[in-house]
């Protein structure tokens, strides 16, 4: 006859048949879009700051940031790692009475204070299914957001189509793979 612990063990086992453990909330299936990256809250004190870029044109620094595992793990000539995250923040650069971006004594750009606005890039296994080729960025994922972090409703497919036709080989990322094959 069966008793409770019986019955218990053997709802238990057909969860572990269906490959949900108990007490799990099952996952939402993925699907395309921004909605999948979330900023941490505490990127700007957790992620690693590897490179700045001075934008003459725009009169704005670029500050690029990697959440520190994907720091850790990336090795030159290999795709960079799941669950890398990108950051890049930018401000704007503090200008002389005639409008010309002030200069520190290297030569580079002097922030402003406060992001004008960030925008991220985030790899993980399994994303990207669902958008056409000429869009794909492998297991890349966009979002784009304002200076405070709220989410920008804008098009995402310039991101997609111009990280695509400069770095499908160099994993879809900029300097974050560029500082990878040099450090
Ligand atoms: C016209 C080309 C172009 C478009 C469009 C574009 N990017 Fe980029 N992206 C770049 C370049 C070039 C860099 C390297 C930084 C720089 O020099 O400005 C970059 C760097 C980045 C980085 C840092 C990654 C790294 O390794 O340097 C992120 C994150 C990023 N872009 C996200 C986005 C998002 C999100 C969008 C759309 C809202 C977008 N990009 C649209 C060209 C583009």
């Amino acid at each position: 006859m069966l008793n409770k612990t019986m019955l218990a063990g053997a709802a238990a086992l057909a969860l572990l048949a269906v490959g949900i453990p108990a007490g799990a909330q099952p996952r939402a299936p993925y699907t395309t879009g921004p909605h999948n990256i979330t900023l941490p809250s505490d990127w700007e004190q957790r992620f690693i700051r590897y490179a700045t870029v001075d934008k003459a044109d725009r009169k704005i620094i670029r500050h690029l940031y990697v959440n520190p595992e994907a720091f850790a793990a990336a090795r030159a000539g290999q795709p960079l790692p799941h669950g890398s995250l990108i950051i890049m923040a930018d401000t704007r650069a503090r200008l002389d009475a005639a409008g010309n971006p002030l200069l520190d004594q290297q030569g580079r750009f002097i922030a402003a204070p406060g992001w004008i606005a960030l925008a991220a890039q985030e790899k993980q296994p399994g994303w990207g299914e669902g958008y056409p080729p000429e869009l794909r960025n492998g297991e890349w994922e966009y979002a784009a957001f304002t200076g405070t972090g709220e989410r920008r409703n804008v098009s995402l497919n310039g991101c997609f189509t111009c990280h695509i036709n400069t770095r499908a080989q160099q994993d879809f990322a900029f300097n974050f793979w560029d500082y990878v094959q040099t450090r």
